[in-house]
């Protein structure tokens, strides 16, 4: 139907309004596909709410919603997700975006200012969305815990920080922390005083903790902006009956159940939208189109709960956190009748994340009958009944039974049925009920597998079950035979058996099962009914006949415990400050900190609207490896809006090629694509919403070709290799140790590949003035980008400008692949003369950029009877993708890493580049080290274990000392790994623990501890002499002020801030009086990358340089007027006509280095670590959690340690997702099938280290660095392998109970779905044999 048909009533409202930051808005022709994040961006110009994915699950665009609630007389306040919030839902309510609470102009709110101070944001391009949902608890609940901010934390995420300081910020608003917290001036309340475990940090051990908490503001909620009073006094905007039509959509808001009933009648099509975090998603990803939506909100019945006397009743448009507060406000917490009711409590704490349980209803989860949901099990297992209504069948009940689901996403309801609510019982004496579920991440992800299990006993024997799946089939399954054959059984080992033979032979999967991993989801079922049955029995006592389990058993039923963290930070500051405002050396929070939390701080998107502006969107391969047959972009050049469609029509053959190393890539494909990555055209329009639309319309015929490569093993096998492998590097006579040694081994690793998940996607925006260009974008490398355009647009760099005020997030990620956007956004602007613009969206990022090289390495050691390692060969395999990028630089980083930190005599590296068909994979933090350095402690943990002794044995006997050469000859001066070792050893308790790891592995089945250690040793420099160098422009003002530049980005490492603080030290300058505005090429020309950790070793001596010349200059009048202050010299010298700019260079020294004949220095020096994890798995899930991690790192003098701190941390975190949860899925031809949060995970908050322990080495000074400091970005990432092998060390110990070797190997990352199915025991051998393939498995490791 068209929408101009439908039909509104005279009293219909059709303006929409509302409130955002106390300021009325008034929208005369609102568009339902607006969300309220395209709102509060495009039209409202409030650009702290942030675009970090568009499908709820990052959290960067969390503002918070306000309502009156006239029946209750209280103002709700929920924080909610922008992008999925449809805009025309807000009439009547109260919007608060992070511009909302305070600015900087004022006087910050205390979430903001506290999250500054405490060094919680680093690019910040996340924090917008974390203080609101911070400040949005703060307003609902004057007294919190950990838990409630844990909770409130749940649907945010940050790449960048590691989450710990973010903890700690908020930490301080929490009662324990008021009550508890010692001021410098010894005020406490608590009995401990001073040793309060609250003051742990701040007292002896650590004077110097990461931030002063006696800096802080007090939280003061009376000073909070009030509701708009309107919204209040006015109940026309609660009640009146809503139509806004848009072009394609009209919302419609009834205030009847009978007009809605009706509206469904007259319009089969309408669709009932609640919290949209459904249908948002299906209108954007999967293109579905919903000409009318119909909003319950103000339908009574469908807005209560109420307790009956055989159960609840939940209204359909009550949200699930509104469930969650009513069971447990409204119920008794009678413990036998409430067993449903807490399995539903439990089971939404793991449902999403805050936001999308704020707006998401019981009955949207229902009727998007997803095979993965979470509830759905839950309500078949408790025969739940669902109110039917429709206008011309009127009330039916419904129940929800083993019949309910027909099919993938399909329900027994007919189109016009409306639910009105649903009624879940109580349960009785001997009903027992319990739901689990297991996801990838414990927070805010769906589930791998959820099962939902109810038993009734009459006479201690089963009279009813149900057993109920989810994620195992295409839709919730009950396992009816099952359910049949328990019946009459007694609780005992005997029903056990014929359960797990039941359910194995009635729970079908196989190999090409959609979300993959059958085996483990099926040996999942078995575990949880295993869980089940453990803890029925536990609770048995209840029924006569029944004795209580054993604590060993019960610890086994039960999930993994999430506790508060803990954390400590140690580091020096020196006593060696040149002046009074000196500030190098000292923890001063990110020069932008006040200007992120504030939700200010600018970024590539937030550039303000211009007249005329355009938008681009890129036409991306639909397939792996193909040639292109045809392009017809005709139909959307005939959409009215359309500017242009560029191809490799508009550009001649050479100006069409680009790379950052060679040219092995097209601007635009021409008559090959060799993966869905390859960019073949533009569509540039008026708008994004035309040019999104008329992309969908330019069609693109193929003839594939023959073979499709997307995985190592399939490039190995059709020898498809980058030209220049292998990369060789020999030393030593490796023939004659391995004819020689007594013992050899030969095993292999894998890893698989990782997306860089910055939170800000890669966007452009290009500018053409006469014939000069100025592009803005979040590259890493700008000056790259302004050359490349500069030579396809044929135009000499001069004129072409590449400016970068900051980026959210790189990690690699934005060094060369910002080209892909950037450069046609360039094209558009120059060739129509007017300003574009381009953002990728969440899943354009994902398939577009690229991802850290997977690896797969082979090696042969040899070893004395000692474990004295006398020769290696590795043959390694990285995964390229389908064009050369950075590979060949990387793969040098990967040959010269592969010892770690180990020194092996006789060495032979043969390291092949695999080009595939999948994305060019790039630099990601790291750079090709972690993935090899991972094999070099394999192959120690390897020969430790062959030789039965100890892995820090053979570690100790093989770890590089003072002098010794590594494997390409260089000697390694002021060594400080064995110190770092012994120091993290000595700190983390190592030994102790290790004792009390196999104690409690003694005594456990089911759940084991791991414990291990893991150094490191990190190559310093870009590897090339052309890359070593670096400028910077000083600018000194008449005023005083100094404004400088430098060639480096400022990505959230804080390169900014740590240059202001050395052109503090040179100049004698407080901080405040020097600022650097954004990095520009026509300031600082032809700067390499900001990547390898170097940037502030390179721009840090720049700086010193431009200081310097520019203090020779002043000295004159410094020495006239001693006594005097700077901006009086500035003023003297400027009146005296003095040059007060100047430029700094600095050229490192050369690197000499030759392949071929392996020697000359390489590395500038090297950053040494080390690490202690201890983590915890669930042998029955395969679930983990790390109960502590200790680091000790060697960073020379810090020149700020709450920076370097930072980088740790987010390393470690970043190293964390790595080794153990980050996957991403590639199907067998090449599709990326991780686009975006729903399906590619990070670690969350919950995530980090239970206790999590920092420090840096003291008295290690760098002699080659600024003021003895150390590159600290990436060396801390491979740490993080220390959970990988402690998950490995607990995984043995599961073996070794179950009898099976304890020698494996592991793949990386160790996810569940891994250390579940490594963990080998009856219920995984009973279901691997069963698990059968048919057709193609549906993901494959890259
Ligand atoms: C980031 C994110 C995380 C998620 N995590 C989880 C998770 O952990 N577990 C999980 O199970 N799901 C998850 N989901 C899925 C989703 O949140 C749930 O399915 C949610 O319950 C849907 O509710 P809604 O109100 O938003 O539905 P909507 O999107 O508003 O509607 C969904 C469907 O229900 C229909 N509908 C709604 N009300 C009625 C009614 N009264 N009568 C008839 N039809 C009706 C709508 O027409 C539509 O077809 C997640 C989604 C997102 C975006
Ligand atoms: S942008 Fe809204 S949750 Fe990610
Ligand atoms: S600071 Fe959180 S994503 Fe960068």
């Amino acid at each position: 139907m068209e929408v101009s048909a439908i039909e509104v009533p005279e009293d219909a409202e059709t303006v929409l309004m509302f409130y955002v930051n106390g300021k009325k808005v008034v929208e005369s022709k609102p568009e339902p596909e607006w969300t309220l994040l395209w709102y509060l961006r495009k039209k409202l110009y409030l650009t702290g709410t942030k675009y970090g994915c568009g499908e709820g699950g990052c959290g960067a665009c969390t503002v918070m919603v306000s309502q009156y609630l006239r029946a209750e007389d209280r103002i709700k306040h929920i924080a909610v997700n922008a992008c999925l919030t449809p805009v025309c839902a807000m009439h009547g309510l109260a919007v608060t975006t992070v511009e909302g609470i305070s600015t900087t102009q004022d006087r910050l709110h205390p979430v903001q200012e506290r999250l500054a101070k405490a060094h919680g944001s680093q690019c910040g391009f996340c924090t917008p969305g974390i203080v609101m949902s911070m400040y949005v608890l703060l307003r609902n609940k004057e007294r919190i815990n950990y838990f409630d901010m844990d909770k409130a934390l749940q649907g945010n995420l940050c790449r960048c920080t590691g989450y710990r300081p973010i903890i700690e910020a908020f930490k301080t608003f929490g009662e324990a922390w008021k009550r508890n917290y010692v001021d410098e001036k010894g005020n406490n309340s608590c009995a401990m005083g001073e040793d309060c475990c609250q003051n742990k940090n701040i007292s002896e051990n650590n004077k110097n903790a990461v931030p002063n908490k006696s800096i802080f503001v007090p939280n003061d909620s009376s000073q909070e902006p009030i509701f708009p009073p309107d919204l209040k006094l006015n109940k026309y905007y609660s009640e009146s009956y809503l139509t806004f039509k848009g072009k394609n959509i009209v919302w419609i808001r009834p205030r009847k159940l009978e007009d809605l009933l009706l509206l469904k009648y007259k319009y089969p099509n309408g669709k009932i939208i609640v919290g949209n975090t459904e249908i948002g998603v299906e209108m954007k990803f999967k293109k579905m189109k919903f000409p009318i939506l119909l909003s319950p909100t103000m339908i009574p019945e469908m807005n209560i709960c109420s307790v009956t006397h055989e159960g609840i009743t939940i209204g359909a448009a009550v949200s699930l956190n509104d469930i969650h507060c009513f069971i447990n406000t409204q119920l008794g917490h009678d413990n036998t009748k409430e067993r449903i009711f807490d399995a539903i409590v439990d089971m939404l704490n793991w449902f999403a994340g805050n936001q999308v349980r704020n707006v998401a209803s019981l009955v949207g989860n229902i009727v998007t009958a997803s095979p993965i949901s979470d509830l759905n099990p839950i309500l078949m297992a408790c025969s739940a009944v669902l109110n039917v209504y429709s206008f011309d069948r009127g009330h039916k009940k419904l129940i929800i039974d083993k019949d309910f689901f027909v099919g993938y996403r399909n329900t027994l309801l007919n189109d016009n049925d409306i639910i009105v609510s649903v009624e879940i019982p109580f349960t009785s004496n001997h009903h027992f009920f319990k739901a689990y579920k297991q996801s990838r991440r414990r927070d805010d992800d769906i589930s791998i597998v959820t099962a939902a299990f109810s038993v009734k006993f009459v006479n201690e024997v089963v009279s009813e079950a149900m057993l109920c799946f989810g994620g195992m089939g295409p839709a919730t399954v009950c396992a009816t035979n099952s359910c049949y054959s328990l019946k009459g059984c007694c609780w005992d080992k005997n029903m056990l058996n014929l359960m797990m033979d039941s359910l194995t032979s009635e729970l079908k999967l196989d190999t090409s099962v959609p979300g993959g991993m059958a085996a483990y989801r099926k040996s999942l079922c078995l575990s949880l009914f295993y869980k089940f049955y453990l803890h029925v029995l536990s609770n048995l006592t209840s029924v006569d006949g029944y004795n209580p389990i054993n604590d060993y058993d019960q610890l086994s039923s039960k999930n993994i415990l999430i506790s508060e963290p803990k954390s400590s930070q140690y580091f020096d500051i020196k006593n060696n400050v040149i002046n009074i405002s000196d500030s190098v050396g000292k923890p001063i929070p990110h020069v932008s900190a006040m200007k992120h939390v504030a939700g200010e701080a600018i970024y590539c998107d937030d550039i303000p609207h211009t007249e005329g502006e355009l938008y681009l969107t890129l036409i991306l391969s639909t397939e792996s490896h193909a040639r292109i047959k045809s392009i017809d972009a005709s139909r959307a050049l005939s959409v009215s809006g359309v500017e242009m469609f560029l191809s490799s029509a508009d550009l001649d053959d050479e100006c069409n090629k680009m790379g950052p190393l060679i040219k092995d890539e097209q601007v635009f494909y021409k008559d090959i694509v060799f993966s869905r990555s390859c960019v073949i055209g533009a569509v540039i329009a008026k708008s994004e919403t035309t040019a999104r639309k008329a992309k969908d319309l330019v069609s693109v015929t193929y003839d594939r070709i023959q073979p499709v490569i997307v995985t190592l093993e399939d490039a190995i096998m059709h020898k498809s290799f980058f030209p220049g492998s292998p990369t060789r590097l020999k030393k030593g006579d490796l023939q004659d140790v391995f004819s020689n040694s007594l013992h050899i081994i030969e095993s292999h690793v894998r890893t698989g590949s990782q997306e860089h998940f910055y939170l800000e996607t890669i966007s452009a925006y290009a500018v053409r003035r006469e014939d000069e260009l100025e592009i803005i974008c979040n590259s890493q490398a700008p000056a790259e980008i302004a050359r490349i355009v500069s030579e396809v647009l044929r135009i000499p760099n001069h004129k072409v400008v590449c400016k970068v005020k900051r980026i959210g997030g790189g990690f690699g990620g934005k060094e060369s692949r910002v080209m892909t956007l950037a450069v046609p956004v360039a094209i558009a602007a120059y060739k129509l003369n007017k300003p574009v613009r381009a953002v990728l969206d969440r899943d354009e990022d994902m398939q577009i950029s690229g991802n850290r090289h997977p690896f797969l390495i082979k090696y042969k050691v040899a070893f004395s009877d000692d474990g004295k390692i006398v020769g290696a060969a590795f043959d390694m395999y990285c995964n390229g993708g389908h064009s050369m990028d950075l590979s060949s630089a990387l793969i040098l980083r990967s040959v010269t890493h592969i010892d770690n930190c180990y020194f092996i005599p006789n060495i032979e590296v043969n390291a092949y580049i695999c080009k595939t068909n999948i994305p060019s994979n790039t630099a990601f933090r790291g750079f090709g080290a972690p993935q090899v350095m991972f094999a070099a402690e394999s192959m120690i943990r390897d020969v430790a274990v062959y030789l039965n002794k100890t892995y820090e044995e053979i570690a100790m006997l093989n770890m590089y000392g003072e002098s010794d050469m590594t494997h390409y000859n260089q000697s390694l001066n002021y060594c400080t790994l064995s110190r770092c070792w012994n120091e993290c050893i000595q700190t983390s308790t190592y030994w102790k623990r290790k004792i009390e790891t196999n104690e409690f592995n003694r005594t456990n089945r089911w759940k084991k501890k791991g414990i291990a250690l893991v150094p490191t040793k990190y190559g310093i420099s870009f590897q090339s002499d052309v890359l070593m160098q670096a400028g910077a422009l000083l600018l000194v003002y008449n005023d005083g002020s100094v404004l400088l530049t430098i060639g480096g980005v400022e990505m959230g490492q804080g390169l900014f801030t740590k240059m202001i603080q050395v052109a503090s030290r040179e100049l004698e300058l407080d901080i405040n009086k020097i600022h650097i505005s954004e990095m520009s090429t026509d300031k600082v020309p032809n700067s390499s990358p900001t990547a390898g950790s170097i940037s502030s070793d390179l721009y840090g001596m720049a700086v010193i340089d431009a200081c310097s010349i520019l203090k020779v200059r002043l000295e004159p009048y410094k020495s006239k007027t001693p006594n005097g202050k700077w901006e009086d010299w500035v003023m003297a010298a400027y009146l005296d006509r003095v040059n007060l700019t100047a430029t700094g260079y600095y050229a490192a020294s050369k690197i000499d280095f030759d392949f071929n004949t392996n020697s000359g220095n390489l590395y500038e020096y090297f950053t040494y670590g080390a690490a202690c994890s201890e983590v915890i798995i669930d042998c029955l899930t395969g679930d983990h959690q790390v109960l502590r991690s200790d680091i000790v790192m060697d960073l020379g003098e810090s020149i700020n340690p709450a920076i370097d701190i930072g980088q740790i941390e987010g390393a470690f975190m970043q190293g964390y997702g790595f080794f153990t949860m980050e996957e991403m899925l590639f199907s067998p031809t090449g599709e990326v099938l991780s686009k975006g949060p729903g399906t590619y995970k990070i670690p969350g908050f919950s995530d980090i280290p239970k206790e999590f322990n920092v420090s840096l080495l003291k008295g290690a000074p760098n002699p080659r660095a600024v003021y003895s400091s150390k590159a600290v970005g990436e060396p801390p990432l491979f740490l993080a392998a220390s959970v990988f092998f402690a998950i490995k060390d607990a995984i043995a110990s599961a073996r070794t109970d179950a009898g099976v070797s304890p020698e494996f190997v592991l793949d990386a990352p160790a996810t569940c779905s891994r250390i579940r199915m490594a963990c080998e025991d009856r219920f995984t051998e009973q279901v691997k044999p069963t698990i059968k393939g048919s057709g193609e498995q549906w993901n494959v490791v890259a």
